[in-house]
């Protein structure tokens, strides 16, 4: 049995309205011969290009082998595989490519914008737009190309457009605004049919930001951008575009704000007014307005959706009697509820994350209200609402004036964020450890509202280039994440080239601080591409970053002296438990240390990205950089026995993992020091932003497993298990966001989400269950479980480009046994503690040793 695979297009779950004209093509192959390996493959194109066998074992984003798409164009293509020992698959399914509007001349539709006379306040109402048009005979097939500025659902005929939430999500729209391509031929009837949005303010023209935030950031008028091109069986085609045709209105929604939530008055949802034969002779016309088509492009990654909806687990009455509900999950998205009532009757419902002497905590919101109004409509029957165009992150949500018994049935929490593909696992004989993991995956879920965020309930929401940098490793094994992160980073880099530097966050939005250089921050530049490089193999995606990432490292030389970046704002350690609740900032590891250190790393991954793509002069310049640099730490930081200038958990983390130290001696006297301050701190950890996802792996480059594993498994506060003992359900900003007495913390800053302290998955991943990549898209997995903690067994899976790779080990006595997935066209690097590395071929493997558990 050899099986391969309909190929993928790029990382496309849904490869229609693509914006790449030659897309990669990856497969998996499937087989039950052992040591089986891929010795070529042949791809054909359903325009009969075919390209004969190409002797080759890659097959994860391989070259397109035919002409490039035209726009609109759609191609098939399939793929067989030759084996080095002879065998040949058979073709594999057809799959099957759509290509968007690739050309900005492709745009007809101008940008309808509602009449200025129905345009509130920012956050102000939702308003309708719409338009009748006819079909001139049978149709073959119909595409909707749409996007906005502005939030938007389109509906056609009455019918929802797709599934998409908060379209078009948020980009920076200054330079890039996503357009999706939608499928609409069973939409579309004989005759009449009316094409129909609503349209919010969203992050185009709504608030957003800290500190009082801003409104009106990308422009005052919010617009629809949409191209209906209909194709009819006789080849002949038809299109309708947004324009000064379109009718707009007001309508039920009578506020929307991604942070203050939705009001919803029924009584004003004028019946069928996305459908044919609505009056819609007092709706006034809409002005066509101007855009440039050439900022708009086709998405690299699934849209936000809805992806699961979780039902309440108690019904709590407030310290007033108020009725709240508890839904068991910190998550992020919206309520849905079905209530009956009389007309005009308004139900209320707040969110919160947490509970404060029973009631709702909304201080951490700060300015956000998160609180949504339905008014009913009351005519007969249960009727249905969820807010469109807002989410908030709760776990628990009051309701206020439910007319009747409130039954918790008739009220959902309906989860939102992009639908990105899980792809790793992780579990072990530890609950607590399984609930810790868990919440990493809640947070990445809440934080992935079609951006990288630091946290998804207050006034912020905003894509902090340091959170996504320091918690990218855990992310990308956890969801396939690459499609939508290499949209944010052409942002970054759009950004980067317009304000001077790579700003704090991405889409940057001017707030009360100006734009600076800062590291660990602006290194995501550098750091994020290069980790999705290392877990997909995406040469490509460096080869687009190049620009970006080396511009971020010139910038940084510019701003040392004698290679020391000692000046200039910086966040550093940020929330080093040591600092003071107002003063997160205020860690201990001196800000120039940790400057420094973050150049020293990037400079030598710029090195090897260079040499990568072939830069080879950039190379051997950064390479040089990096080790002028690393003497400088070295000259500064560094006692000639191995200690440090500033004697913290974060700083020792940092030296060994960025590998600045000086031979073994120093490395060991680092390693023998860093054990020490964490025994001194009682295994608590002592760590901020920066310290936090390096301290175990730089504890077990030295050989403490055990120091790490003490670690790991505290649960007196700070710790990776206090909030999990606190009953937390998503990672918490800070090690204390709840404080033991069950307060919340006092700091203005105090999120229940933040995926940033649990970067520390991506080592459970690794060294835990020891499933990793050894080299760029787990073409090789270094296999190396290191049992501690107690645990007697632990497992990660992870769907790698090749297909499934597992490793799970179960510990018995003192006897190790270590079962092995290897996906085929890869091997493994099986190194079992106290064992020499052993090679693995694709196939299950177990293996047996002797440890001692640590
Ligand atoms: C965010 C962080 C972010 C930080 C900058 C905060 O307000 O929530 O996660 O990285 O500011 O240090």
């Amino acid at each position: 049995m050899l099986n391969v695979t309909a190929p993928a297009f790029e990382h496309h779950t849904d490869p229609l309205g693509i914006g790449e004209s030659a897309p990669r093509l990856s497969w998996t192959v499937t087989t039950d011969t052992a040591g089986w390996t891929q010795a070529g493959y042949e791809i054909e194109l359903g325009d009969g290009t075919a390209t004969g066998l190409v002797e080759s074992a890659e097959s994860v984003l391989v070259p397109w082998p035919g002409a490039p798409l035209g726009s609109r164009e759609r191609r098939g293509a399939r793929v067989r595989v030759h084996g080095a020992d002879g065998s040949v698959s058979d073709w594999s399914e057809w799959s099957h490519v759509e290509a968007g509007l690739l050309d900005p001349a492709d745009w007809r539709a101008s940008a309808a914008a509602p009449s200025l006379e129905l345009l509130g306040v920012p956050d102000g109402p939702a308003l309708l737009l719409r338009r009748d048009f006819t079909l001139r005979g049978p149709l073959a097939k119909a595409r909707l190309y749409v996007t906005a500025h502005g939030v938007f659902e389109a509906e056609l005929n009455g019918e929802v457009v797709g599934d998409e939430v908060l379209a078009p999500g948020w980009t920076s729209y200054r330079n890039r605004l996503r357009y999706r391509t939608h499928d609409v031929t069973g939409l579309l009837r004989e005759g009449a049919n009316t094409l129909g949005a609503t349209l919010a303010d969203g992050w185009y023209r709504g608030r957003v930001g800290f500190l009082g935030g801003k409104t009106d950031i990308y422009g005052d008028r919010t617009a629809l951008i949409a191209q209906l091109e209909i194709t009819y069986e006789d080849g002949t085609r038809d299109l309708v575009a947004t324009d000064e045709h379109w009718r707009c209105a007001t309508g039920p929604v009578t506020s929307a704000s991604l942070y203050d939530g939705e009001k919803h008055d029924a009584r004003l949802h004028p019946a069928g007014w996305s459908r044919p034969g609505f009056d819609d002779s007092a709706w006034l016309p809409a002005d066509a307005l101007a855009h440039d088509p050439a900022l708009l492009v086709a998405p690299t990654g699934p849209p936000v959706r809805r992806t699961e909806t979780v039902s309440p687990v108690e019904v709590l009455a407030g310290p007033s009697g108020e009725t709240i509900l508890d839904f068991g999950q910190n998550l992020v998205g919206r309520l849905r509820i079905r209530v009956q009532g009389p007309a005009g009757h308004t139900v209320t419902l707040r969110h919160a994350e947490v509970l404060e002497n029973g009631a709702l905590a909304i201080r951490p919101l700060r300015d956000a209200a998160a609180l949504d109004q339905y008014t009913l409509r009351g005519d007969a029957g249960p009727e249905t609402y969820e807010p469109r165009f807002t989410t908030h992150g709760f776990r628990y949500a009051q309701i206020d004036g439910w007319p009747g018994q409130l039954d918790p049935a008739d009220v959902q929490a309906v989860v939102c964020h992009t639908d990105m593909r899980p792809i790793g696992t992780f579990e072990c004989s530890d609950p607590l450890l399984n609930r810790l993991h868990d919440n990493v995956v809640w947070s990445m879920r809440g934080n992935y509202v079609d951006l990288p965020t630091d946290c998804p309930q207050r006034d912020e929401r905003l894509g902090w280039t340091g959170d996504i940098q320091v918690f990218a490793p855990a992310a990308a094994f956890l969801f396939d994440c690459a499609g939508p992160l290499s949209s944010w980073l052409a942002d970054l880099a759009a950004e980067q080239s317009e304000v001077g530097t790579v700003p704090h966050y991405v889409p940057w939005v001017p707030l009360v601080f100006d734009v600076s250089p800062t590291a660990a921050w602006g290194d995501a530049a550098v750091l994020v591409p290069w980790v999705l490089y290392q877990r997909t193999g995406d040469l490509g995606l460096l080869g687009s970053q190049y620009a970006s990432m080396a511009a971020w490292v010139d910038q940084v030389g510019t701003l040392t002296r004698g290679h020391l970046w000692d000046r200039g704002f910086q966040f550093g350690d940020w929330l080093d438990p040591a600092a003071p609740p107002d003063d997160p900032g205020k860690a201990r590891t001196d800000h120039a240390l940790v400057a420094t250190a973050y150049h020293a790393w990037t400079a030598p991954v710029l090195a090897e990205t260079a040499a990568l793509l072939g830069h080879d002069a950039d190379a051997a310049r950064y390479a040089e950089l990096a080790e002028r640099v690393r003497a400088a730490f070295r000259r500064e930081f560094v006692t000639p026995s191995g200690r440090l200038a500033c004697d913290t958990q974060t700083a020792y983390a940092l030296a060994l993992t960025a590998d600045l130290l000086d031979g073994p001696e120093q490395r060991e006297r680092a390693g023998r020091r860093l054990v020490e301050l964490v025994a001194a701190d009682d295994h608590r950890i002592g760590t901020g932003f920066v310290g936090t996802p390096l301290i175990c792996d730089a504890l077990c480059s030295v050989g403490a497993y055990d120091t790490a594993y003490k670690l790991l498994t505290q649960r007196a506060c700070p710790s990776w298990l206090y909030p999990v003992t606190m009953g937390a359900t998503t990672i918490w900003e800070r090690w204390d966001s709840m404080l033991p007495d069950g307060s919340v913390n006092p700091g203005e800053m105090t999120s229940f989400n933040h995926y940033a302290l649990g970067a520390v998955a991506d080592w459970m991943h690794r060294t835990v269950a020891g499933l990793a990549p050894a080299e760029p898209g787990y073409r090789k997995l270094l296999v190396r479980p290191r049992p501690g903690g107690g645990l007697t067994h632990a497992r990660a899976t992870h769907l790698t480009p090749y297909g499934e790779a597992e490793v799970a080990w179960r510990l018995d006595g003192e006897r190790l046994s270590v079962t092995v997935q290897v996906p085929q066209n890869t091997t493994a690097v099986v190194e079992l503690p106290g064992e020499p590395a052993v090679e693995a071929g694709p196939g299950q493997h177990v293996f047996h040793c002797v440890t001692t558990p640590r």
